[in-house]
């Protein structure tokens, strides 16, 4: 993974969460000054959670804001895991957006006729020069094994080219996922990956460390566009030991 990329360590998760915030508003305005528009995939898991609830409280345009998903649990919109059910409560719910700028991953009984439905989806964003989707932001989390989106380690979505969205089934959690695939990743203009907690550190080591073998998903990343990491200090902690 050699591209563009920045990381900003913050003395907790309350300062990353206020510093993440901050950049998703400079960069959401960024797009609309510059396309009329902003289109941004959202991270599902907790970290992102106080993001969105921050982001409540600002006041965005949300007229030109579409938000998407990177994955999406194989579950109902109000079940408990659904990321869509997360991103609703601490935001949606909150601001003026208009229902038709909310693309969620519409879990269907078929997953694949859910995977098929959201490629449609993609299908009306602006292409990259690959040809891909071309997000304005996507948003990241990253597991404590390295994983992206629903990107797992030995996943075989992981060598996924030819289309943006996949269904996988994830042998760790039993269960079946929607996900993004790296080539729409890799097109994004901006990827913000933002990572919190002490299980989080020896990944962080080793991804912005020296380890050279790339065995974690988050390690494919190839983007075209520019990476900004927002830790803290205890998701850095190894790192900076080690430097
Ligand atoms: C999901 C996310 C997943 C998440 C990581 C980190 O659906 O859970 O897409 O990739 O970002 O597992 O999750 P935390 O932020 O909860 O540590």
């Amino acid at each position: 993974m050699k591209s563009q990329q920045s990381y900003q360590v913050f003395l907790d998760r309350e300062q990353l969460v206020r510093a993440a915030a901050q950049r998703w508003m400079e960069l959401a305005n960024e797009s609309i000054r510059a396309r009329n528009s902003f289109h941004v995939a959202l991270a599902g898991g907790a970290t992102p959670k106080p993001v969105y609830e921050r982001l409540q409280r600002e006041n965005l345009d949300w007229d030109r804001i579409h938000l998407y998903w990177g994955d999406e649990r194989d579950v109902p919109a109000d079940h408990p895991d659904s990321n869509y059910r997360m991103v609703r409560e601490a935001l949606i719910d909150h601001v003026p957006i208009p229902e038709a700028n909310v693309h969620p991953i519409h879990v269907l009984p078929d997953i694949e006729t859910t995977v098929e439905e959201y490629r449609q989806v993609l299908d009306n964003l602006h292409r990259g020069t690959n040809g891909h989707p071309c997000f304005d932001l996507i948003m990241l989390g990253v597991g404590d094994d390295g994983h992206i989106v629903s990107l797992f380690p030995e996943s075989s979505a992981l060598t996924v080219t030819n289309t943006p969205v996949v269904s996988v089934y994830v042998e760790k959690l039993n269960s079946w996922r929607v996900t993004l695939t790296y080539p729409v990743l890799n097109t994004a203009r901006y990827l913000m990956l933002l990572v919190s907690g002490e299980a989080k550190a020896p990944v962080i080591a080793r991804v912005l460390g020296s380890d050279t073998e790339r065995r974690y998903p988050v390690q494919k990343l190839a983007p075209s566009g520019r990476i900004e990491w927002y830790l803290d200090e205890a998701a850095a902690h190894e790192l900076q030991e080690s430097s």
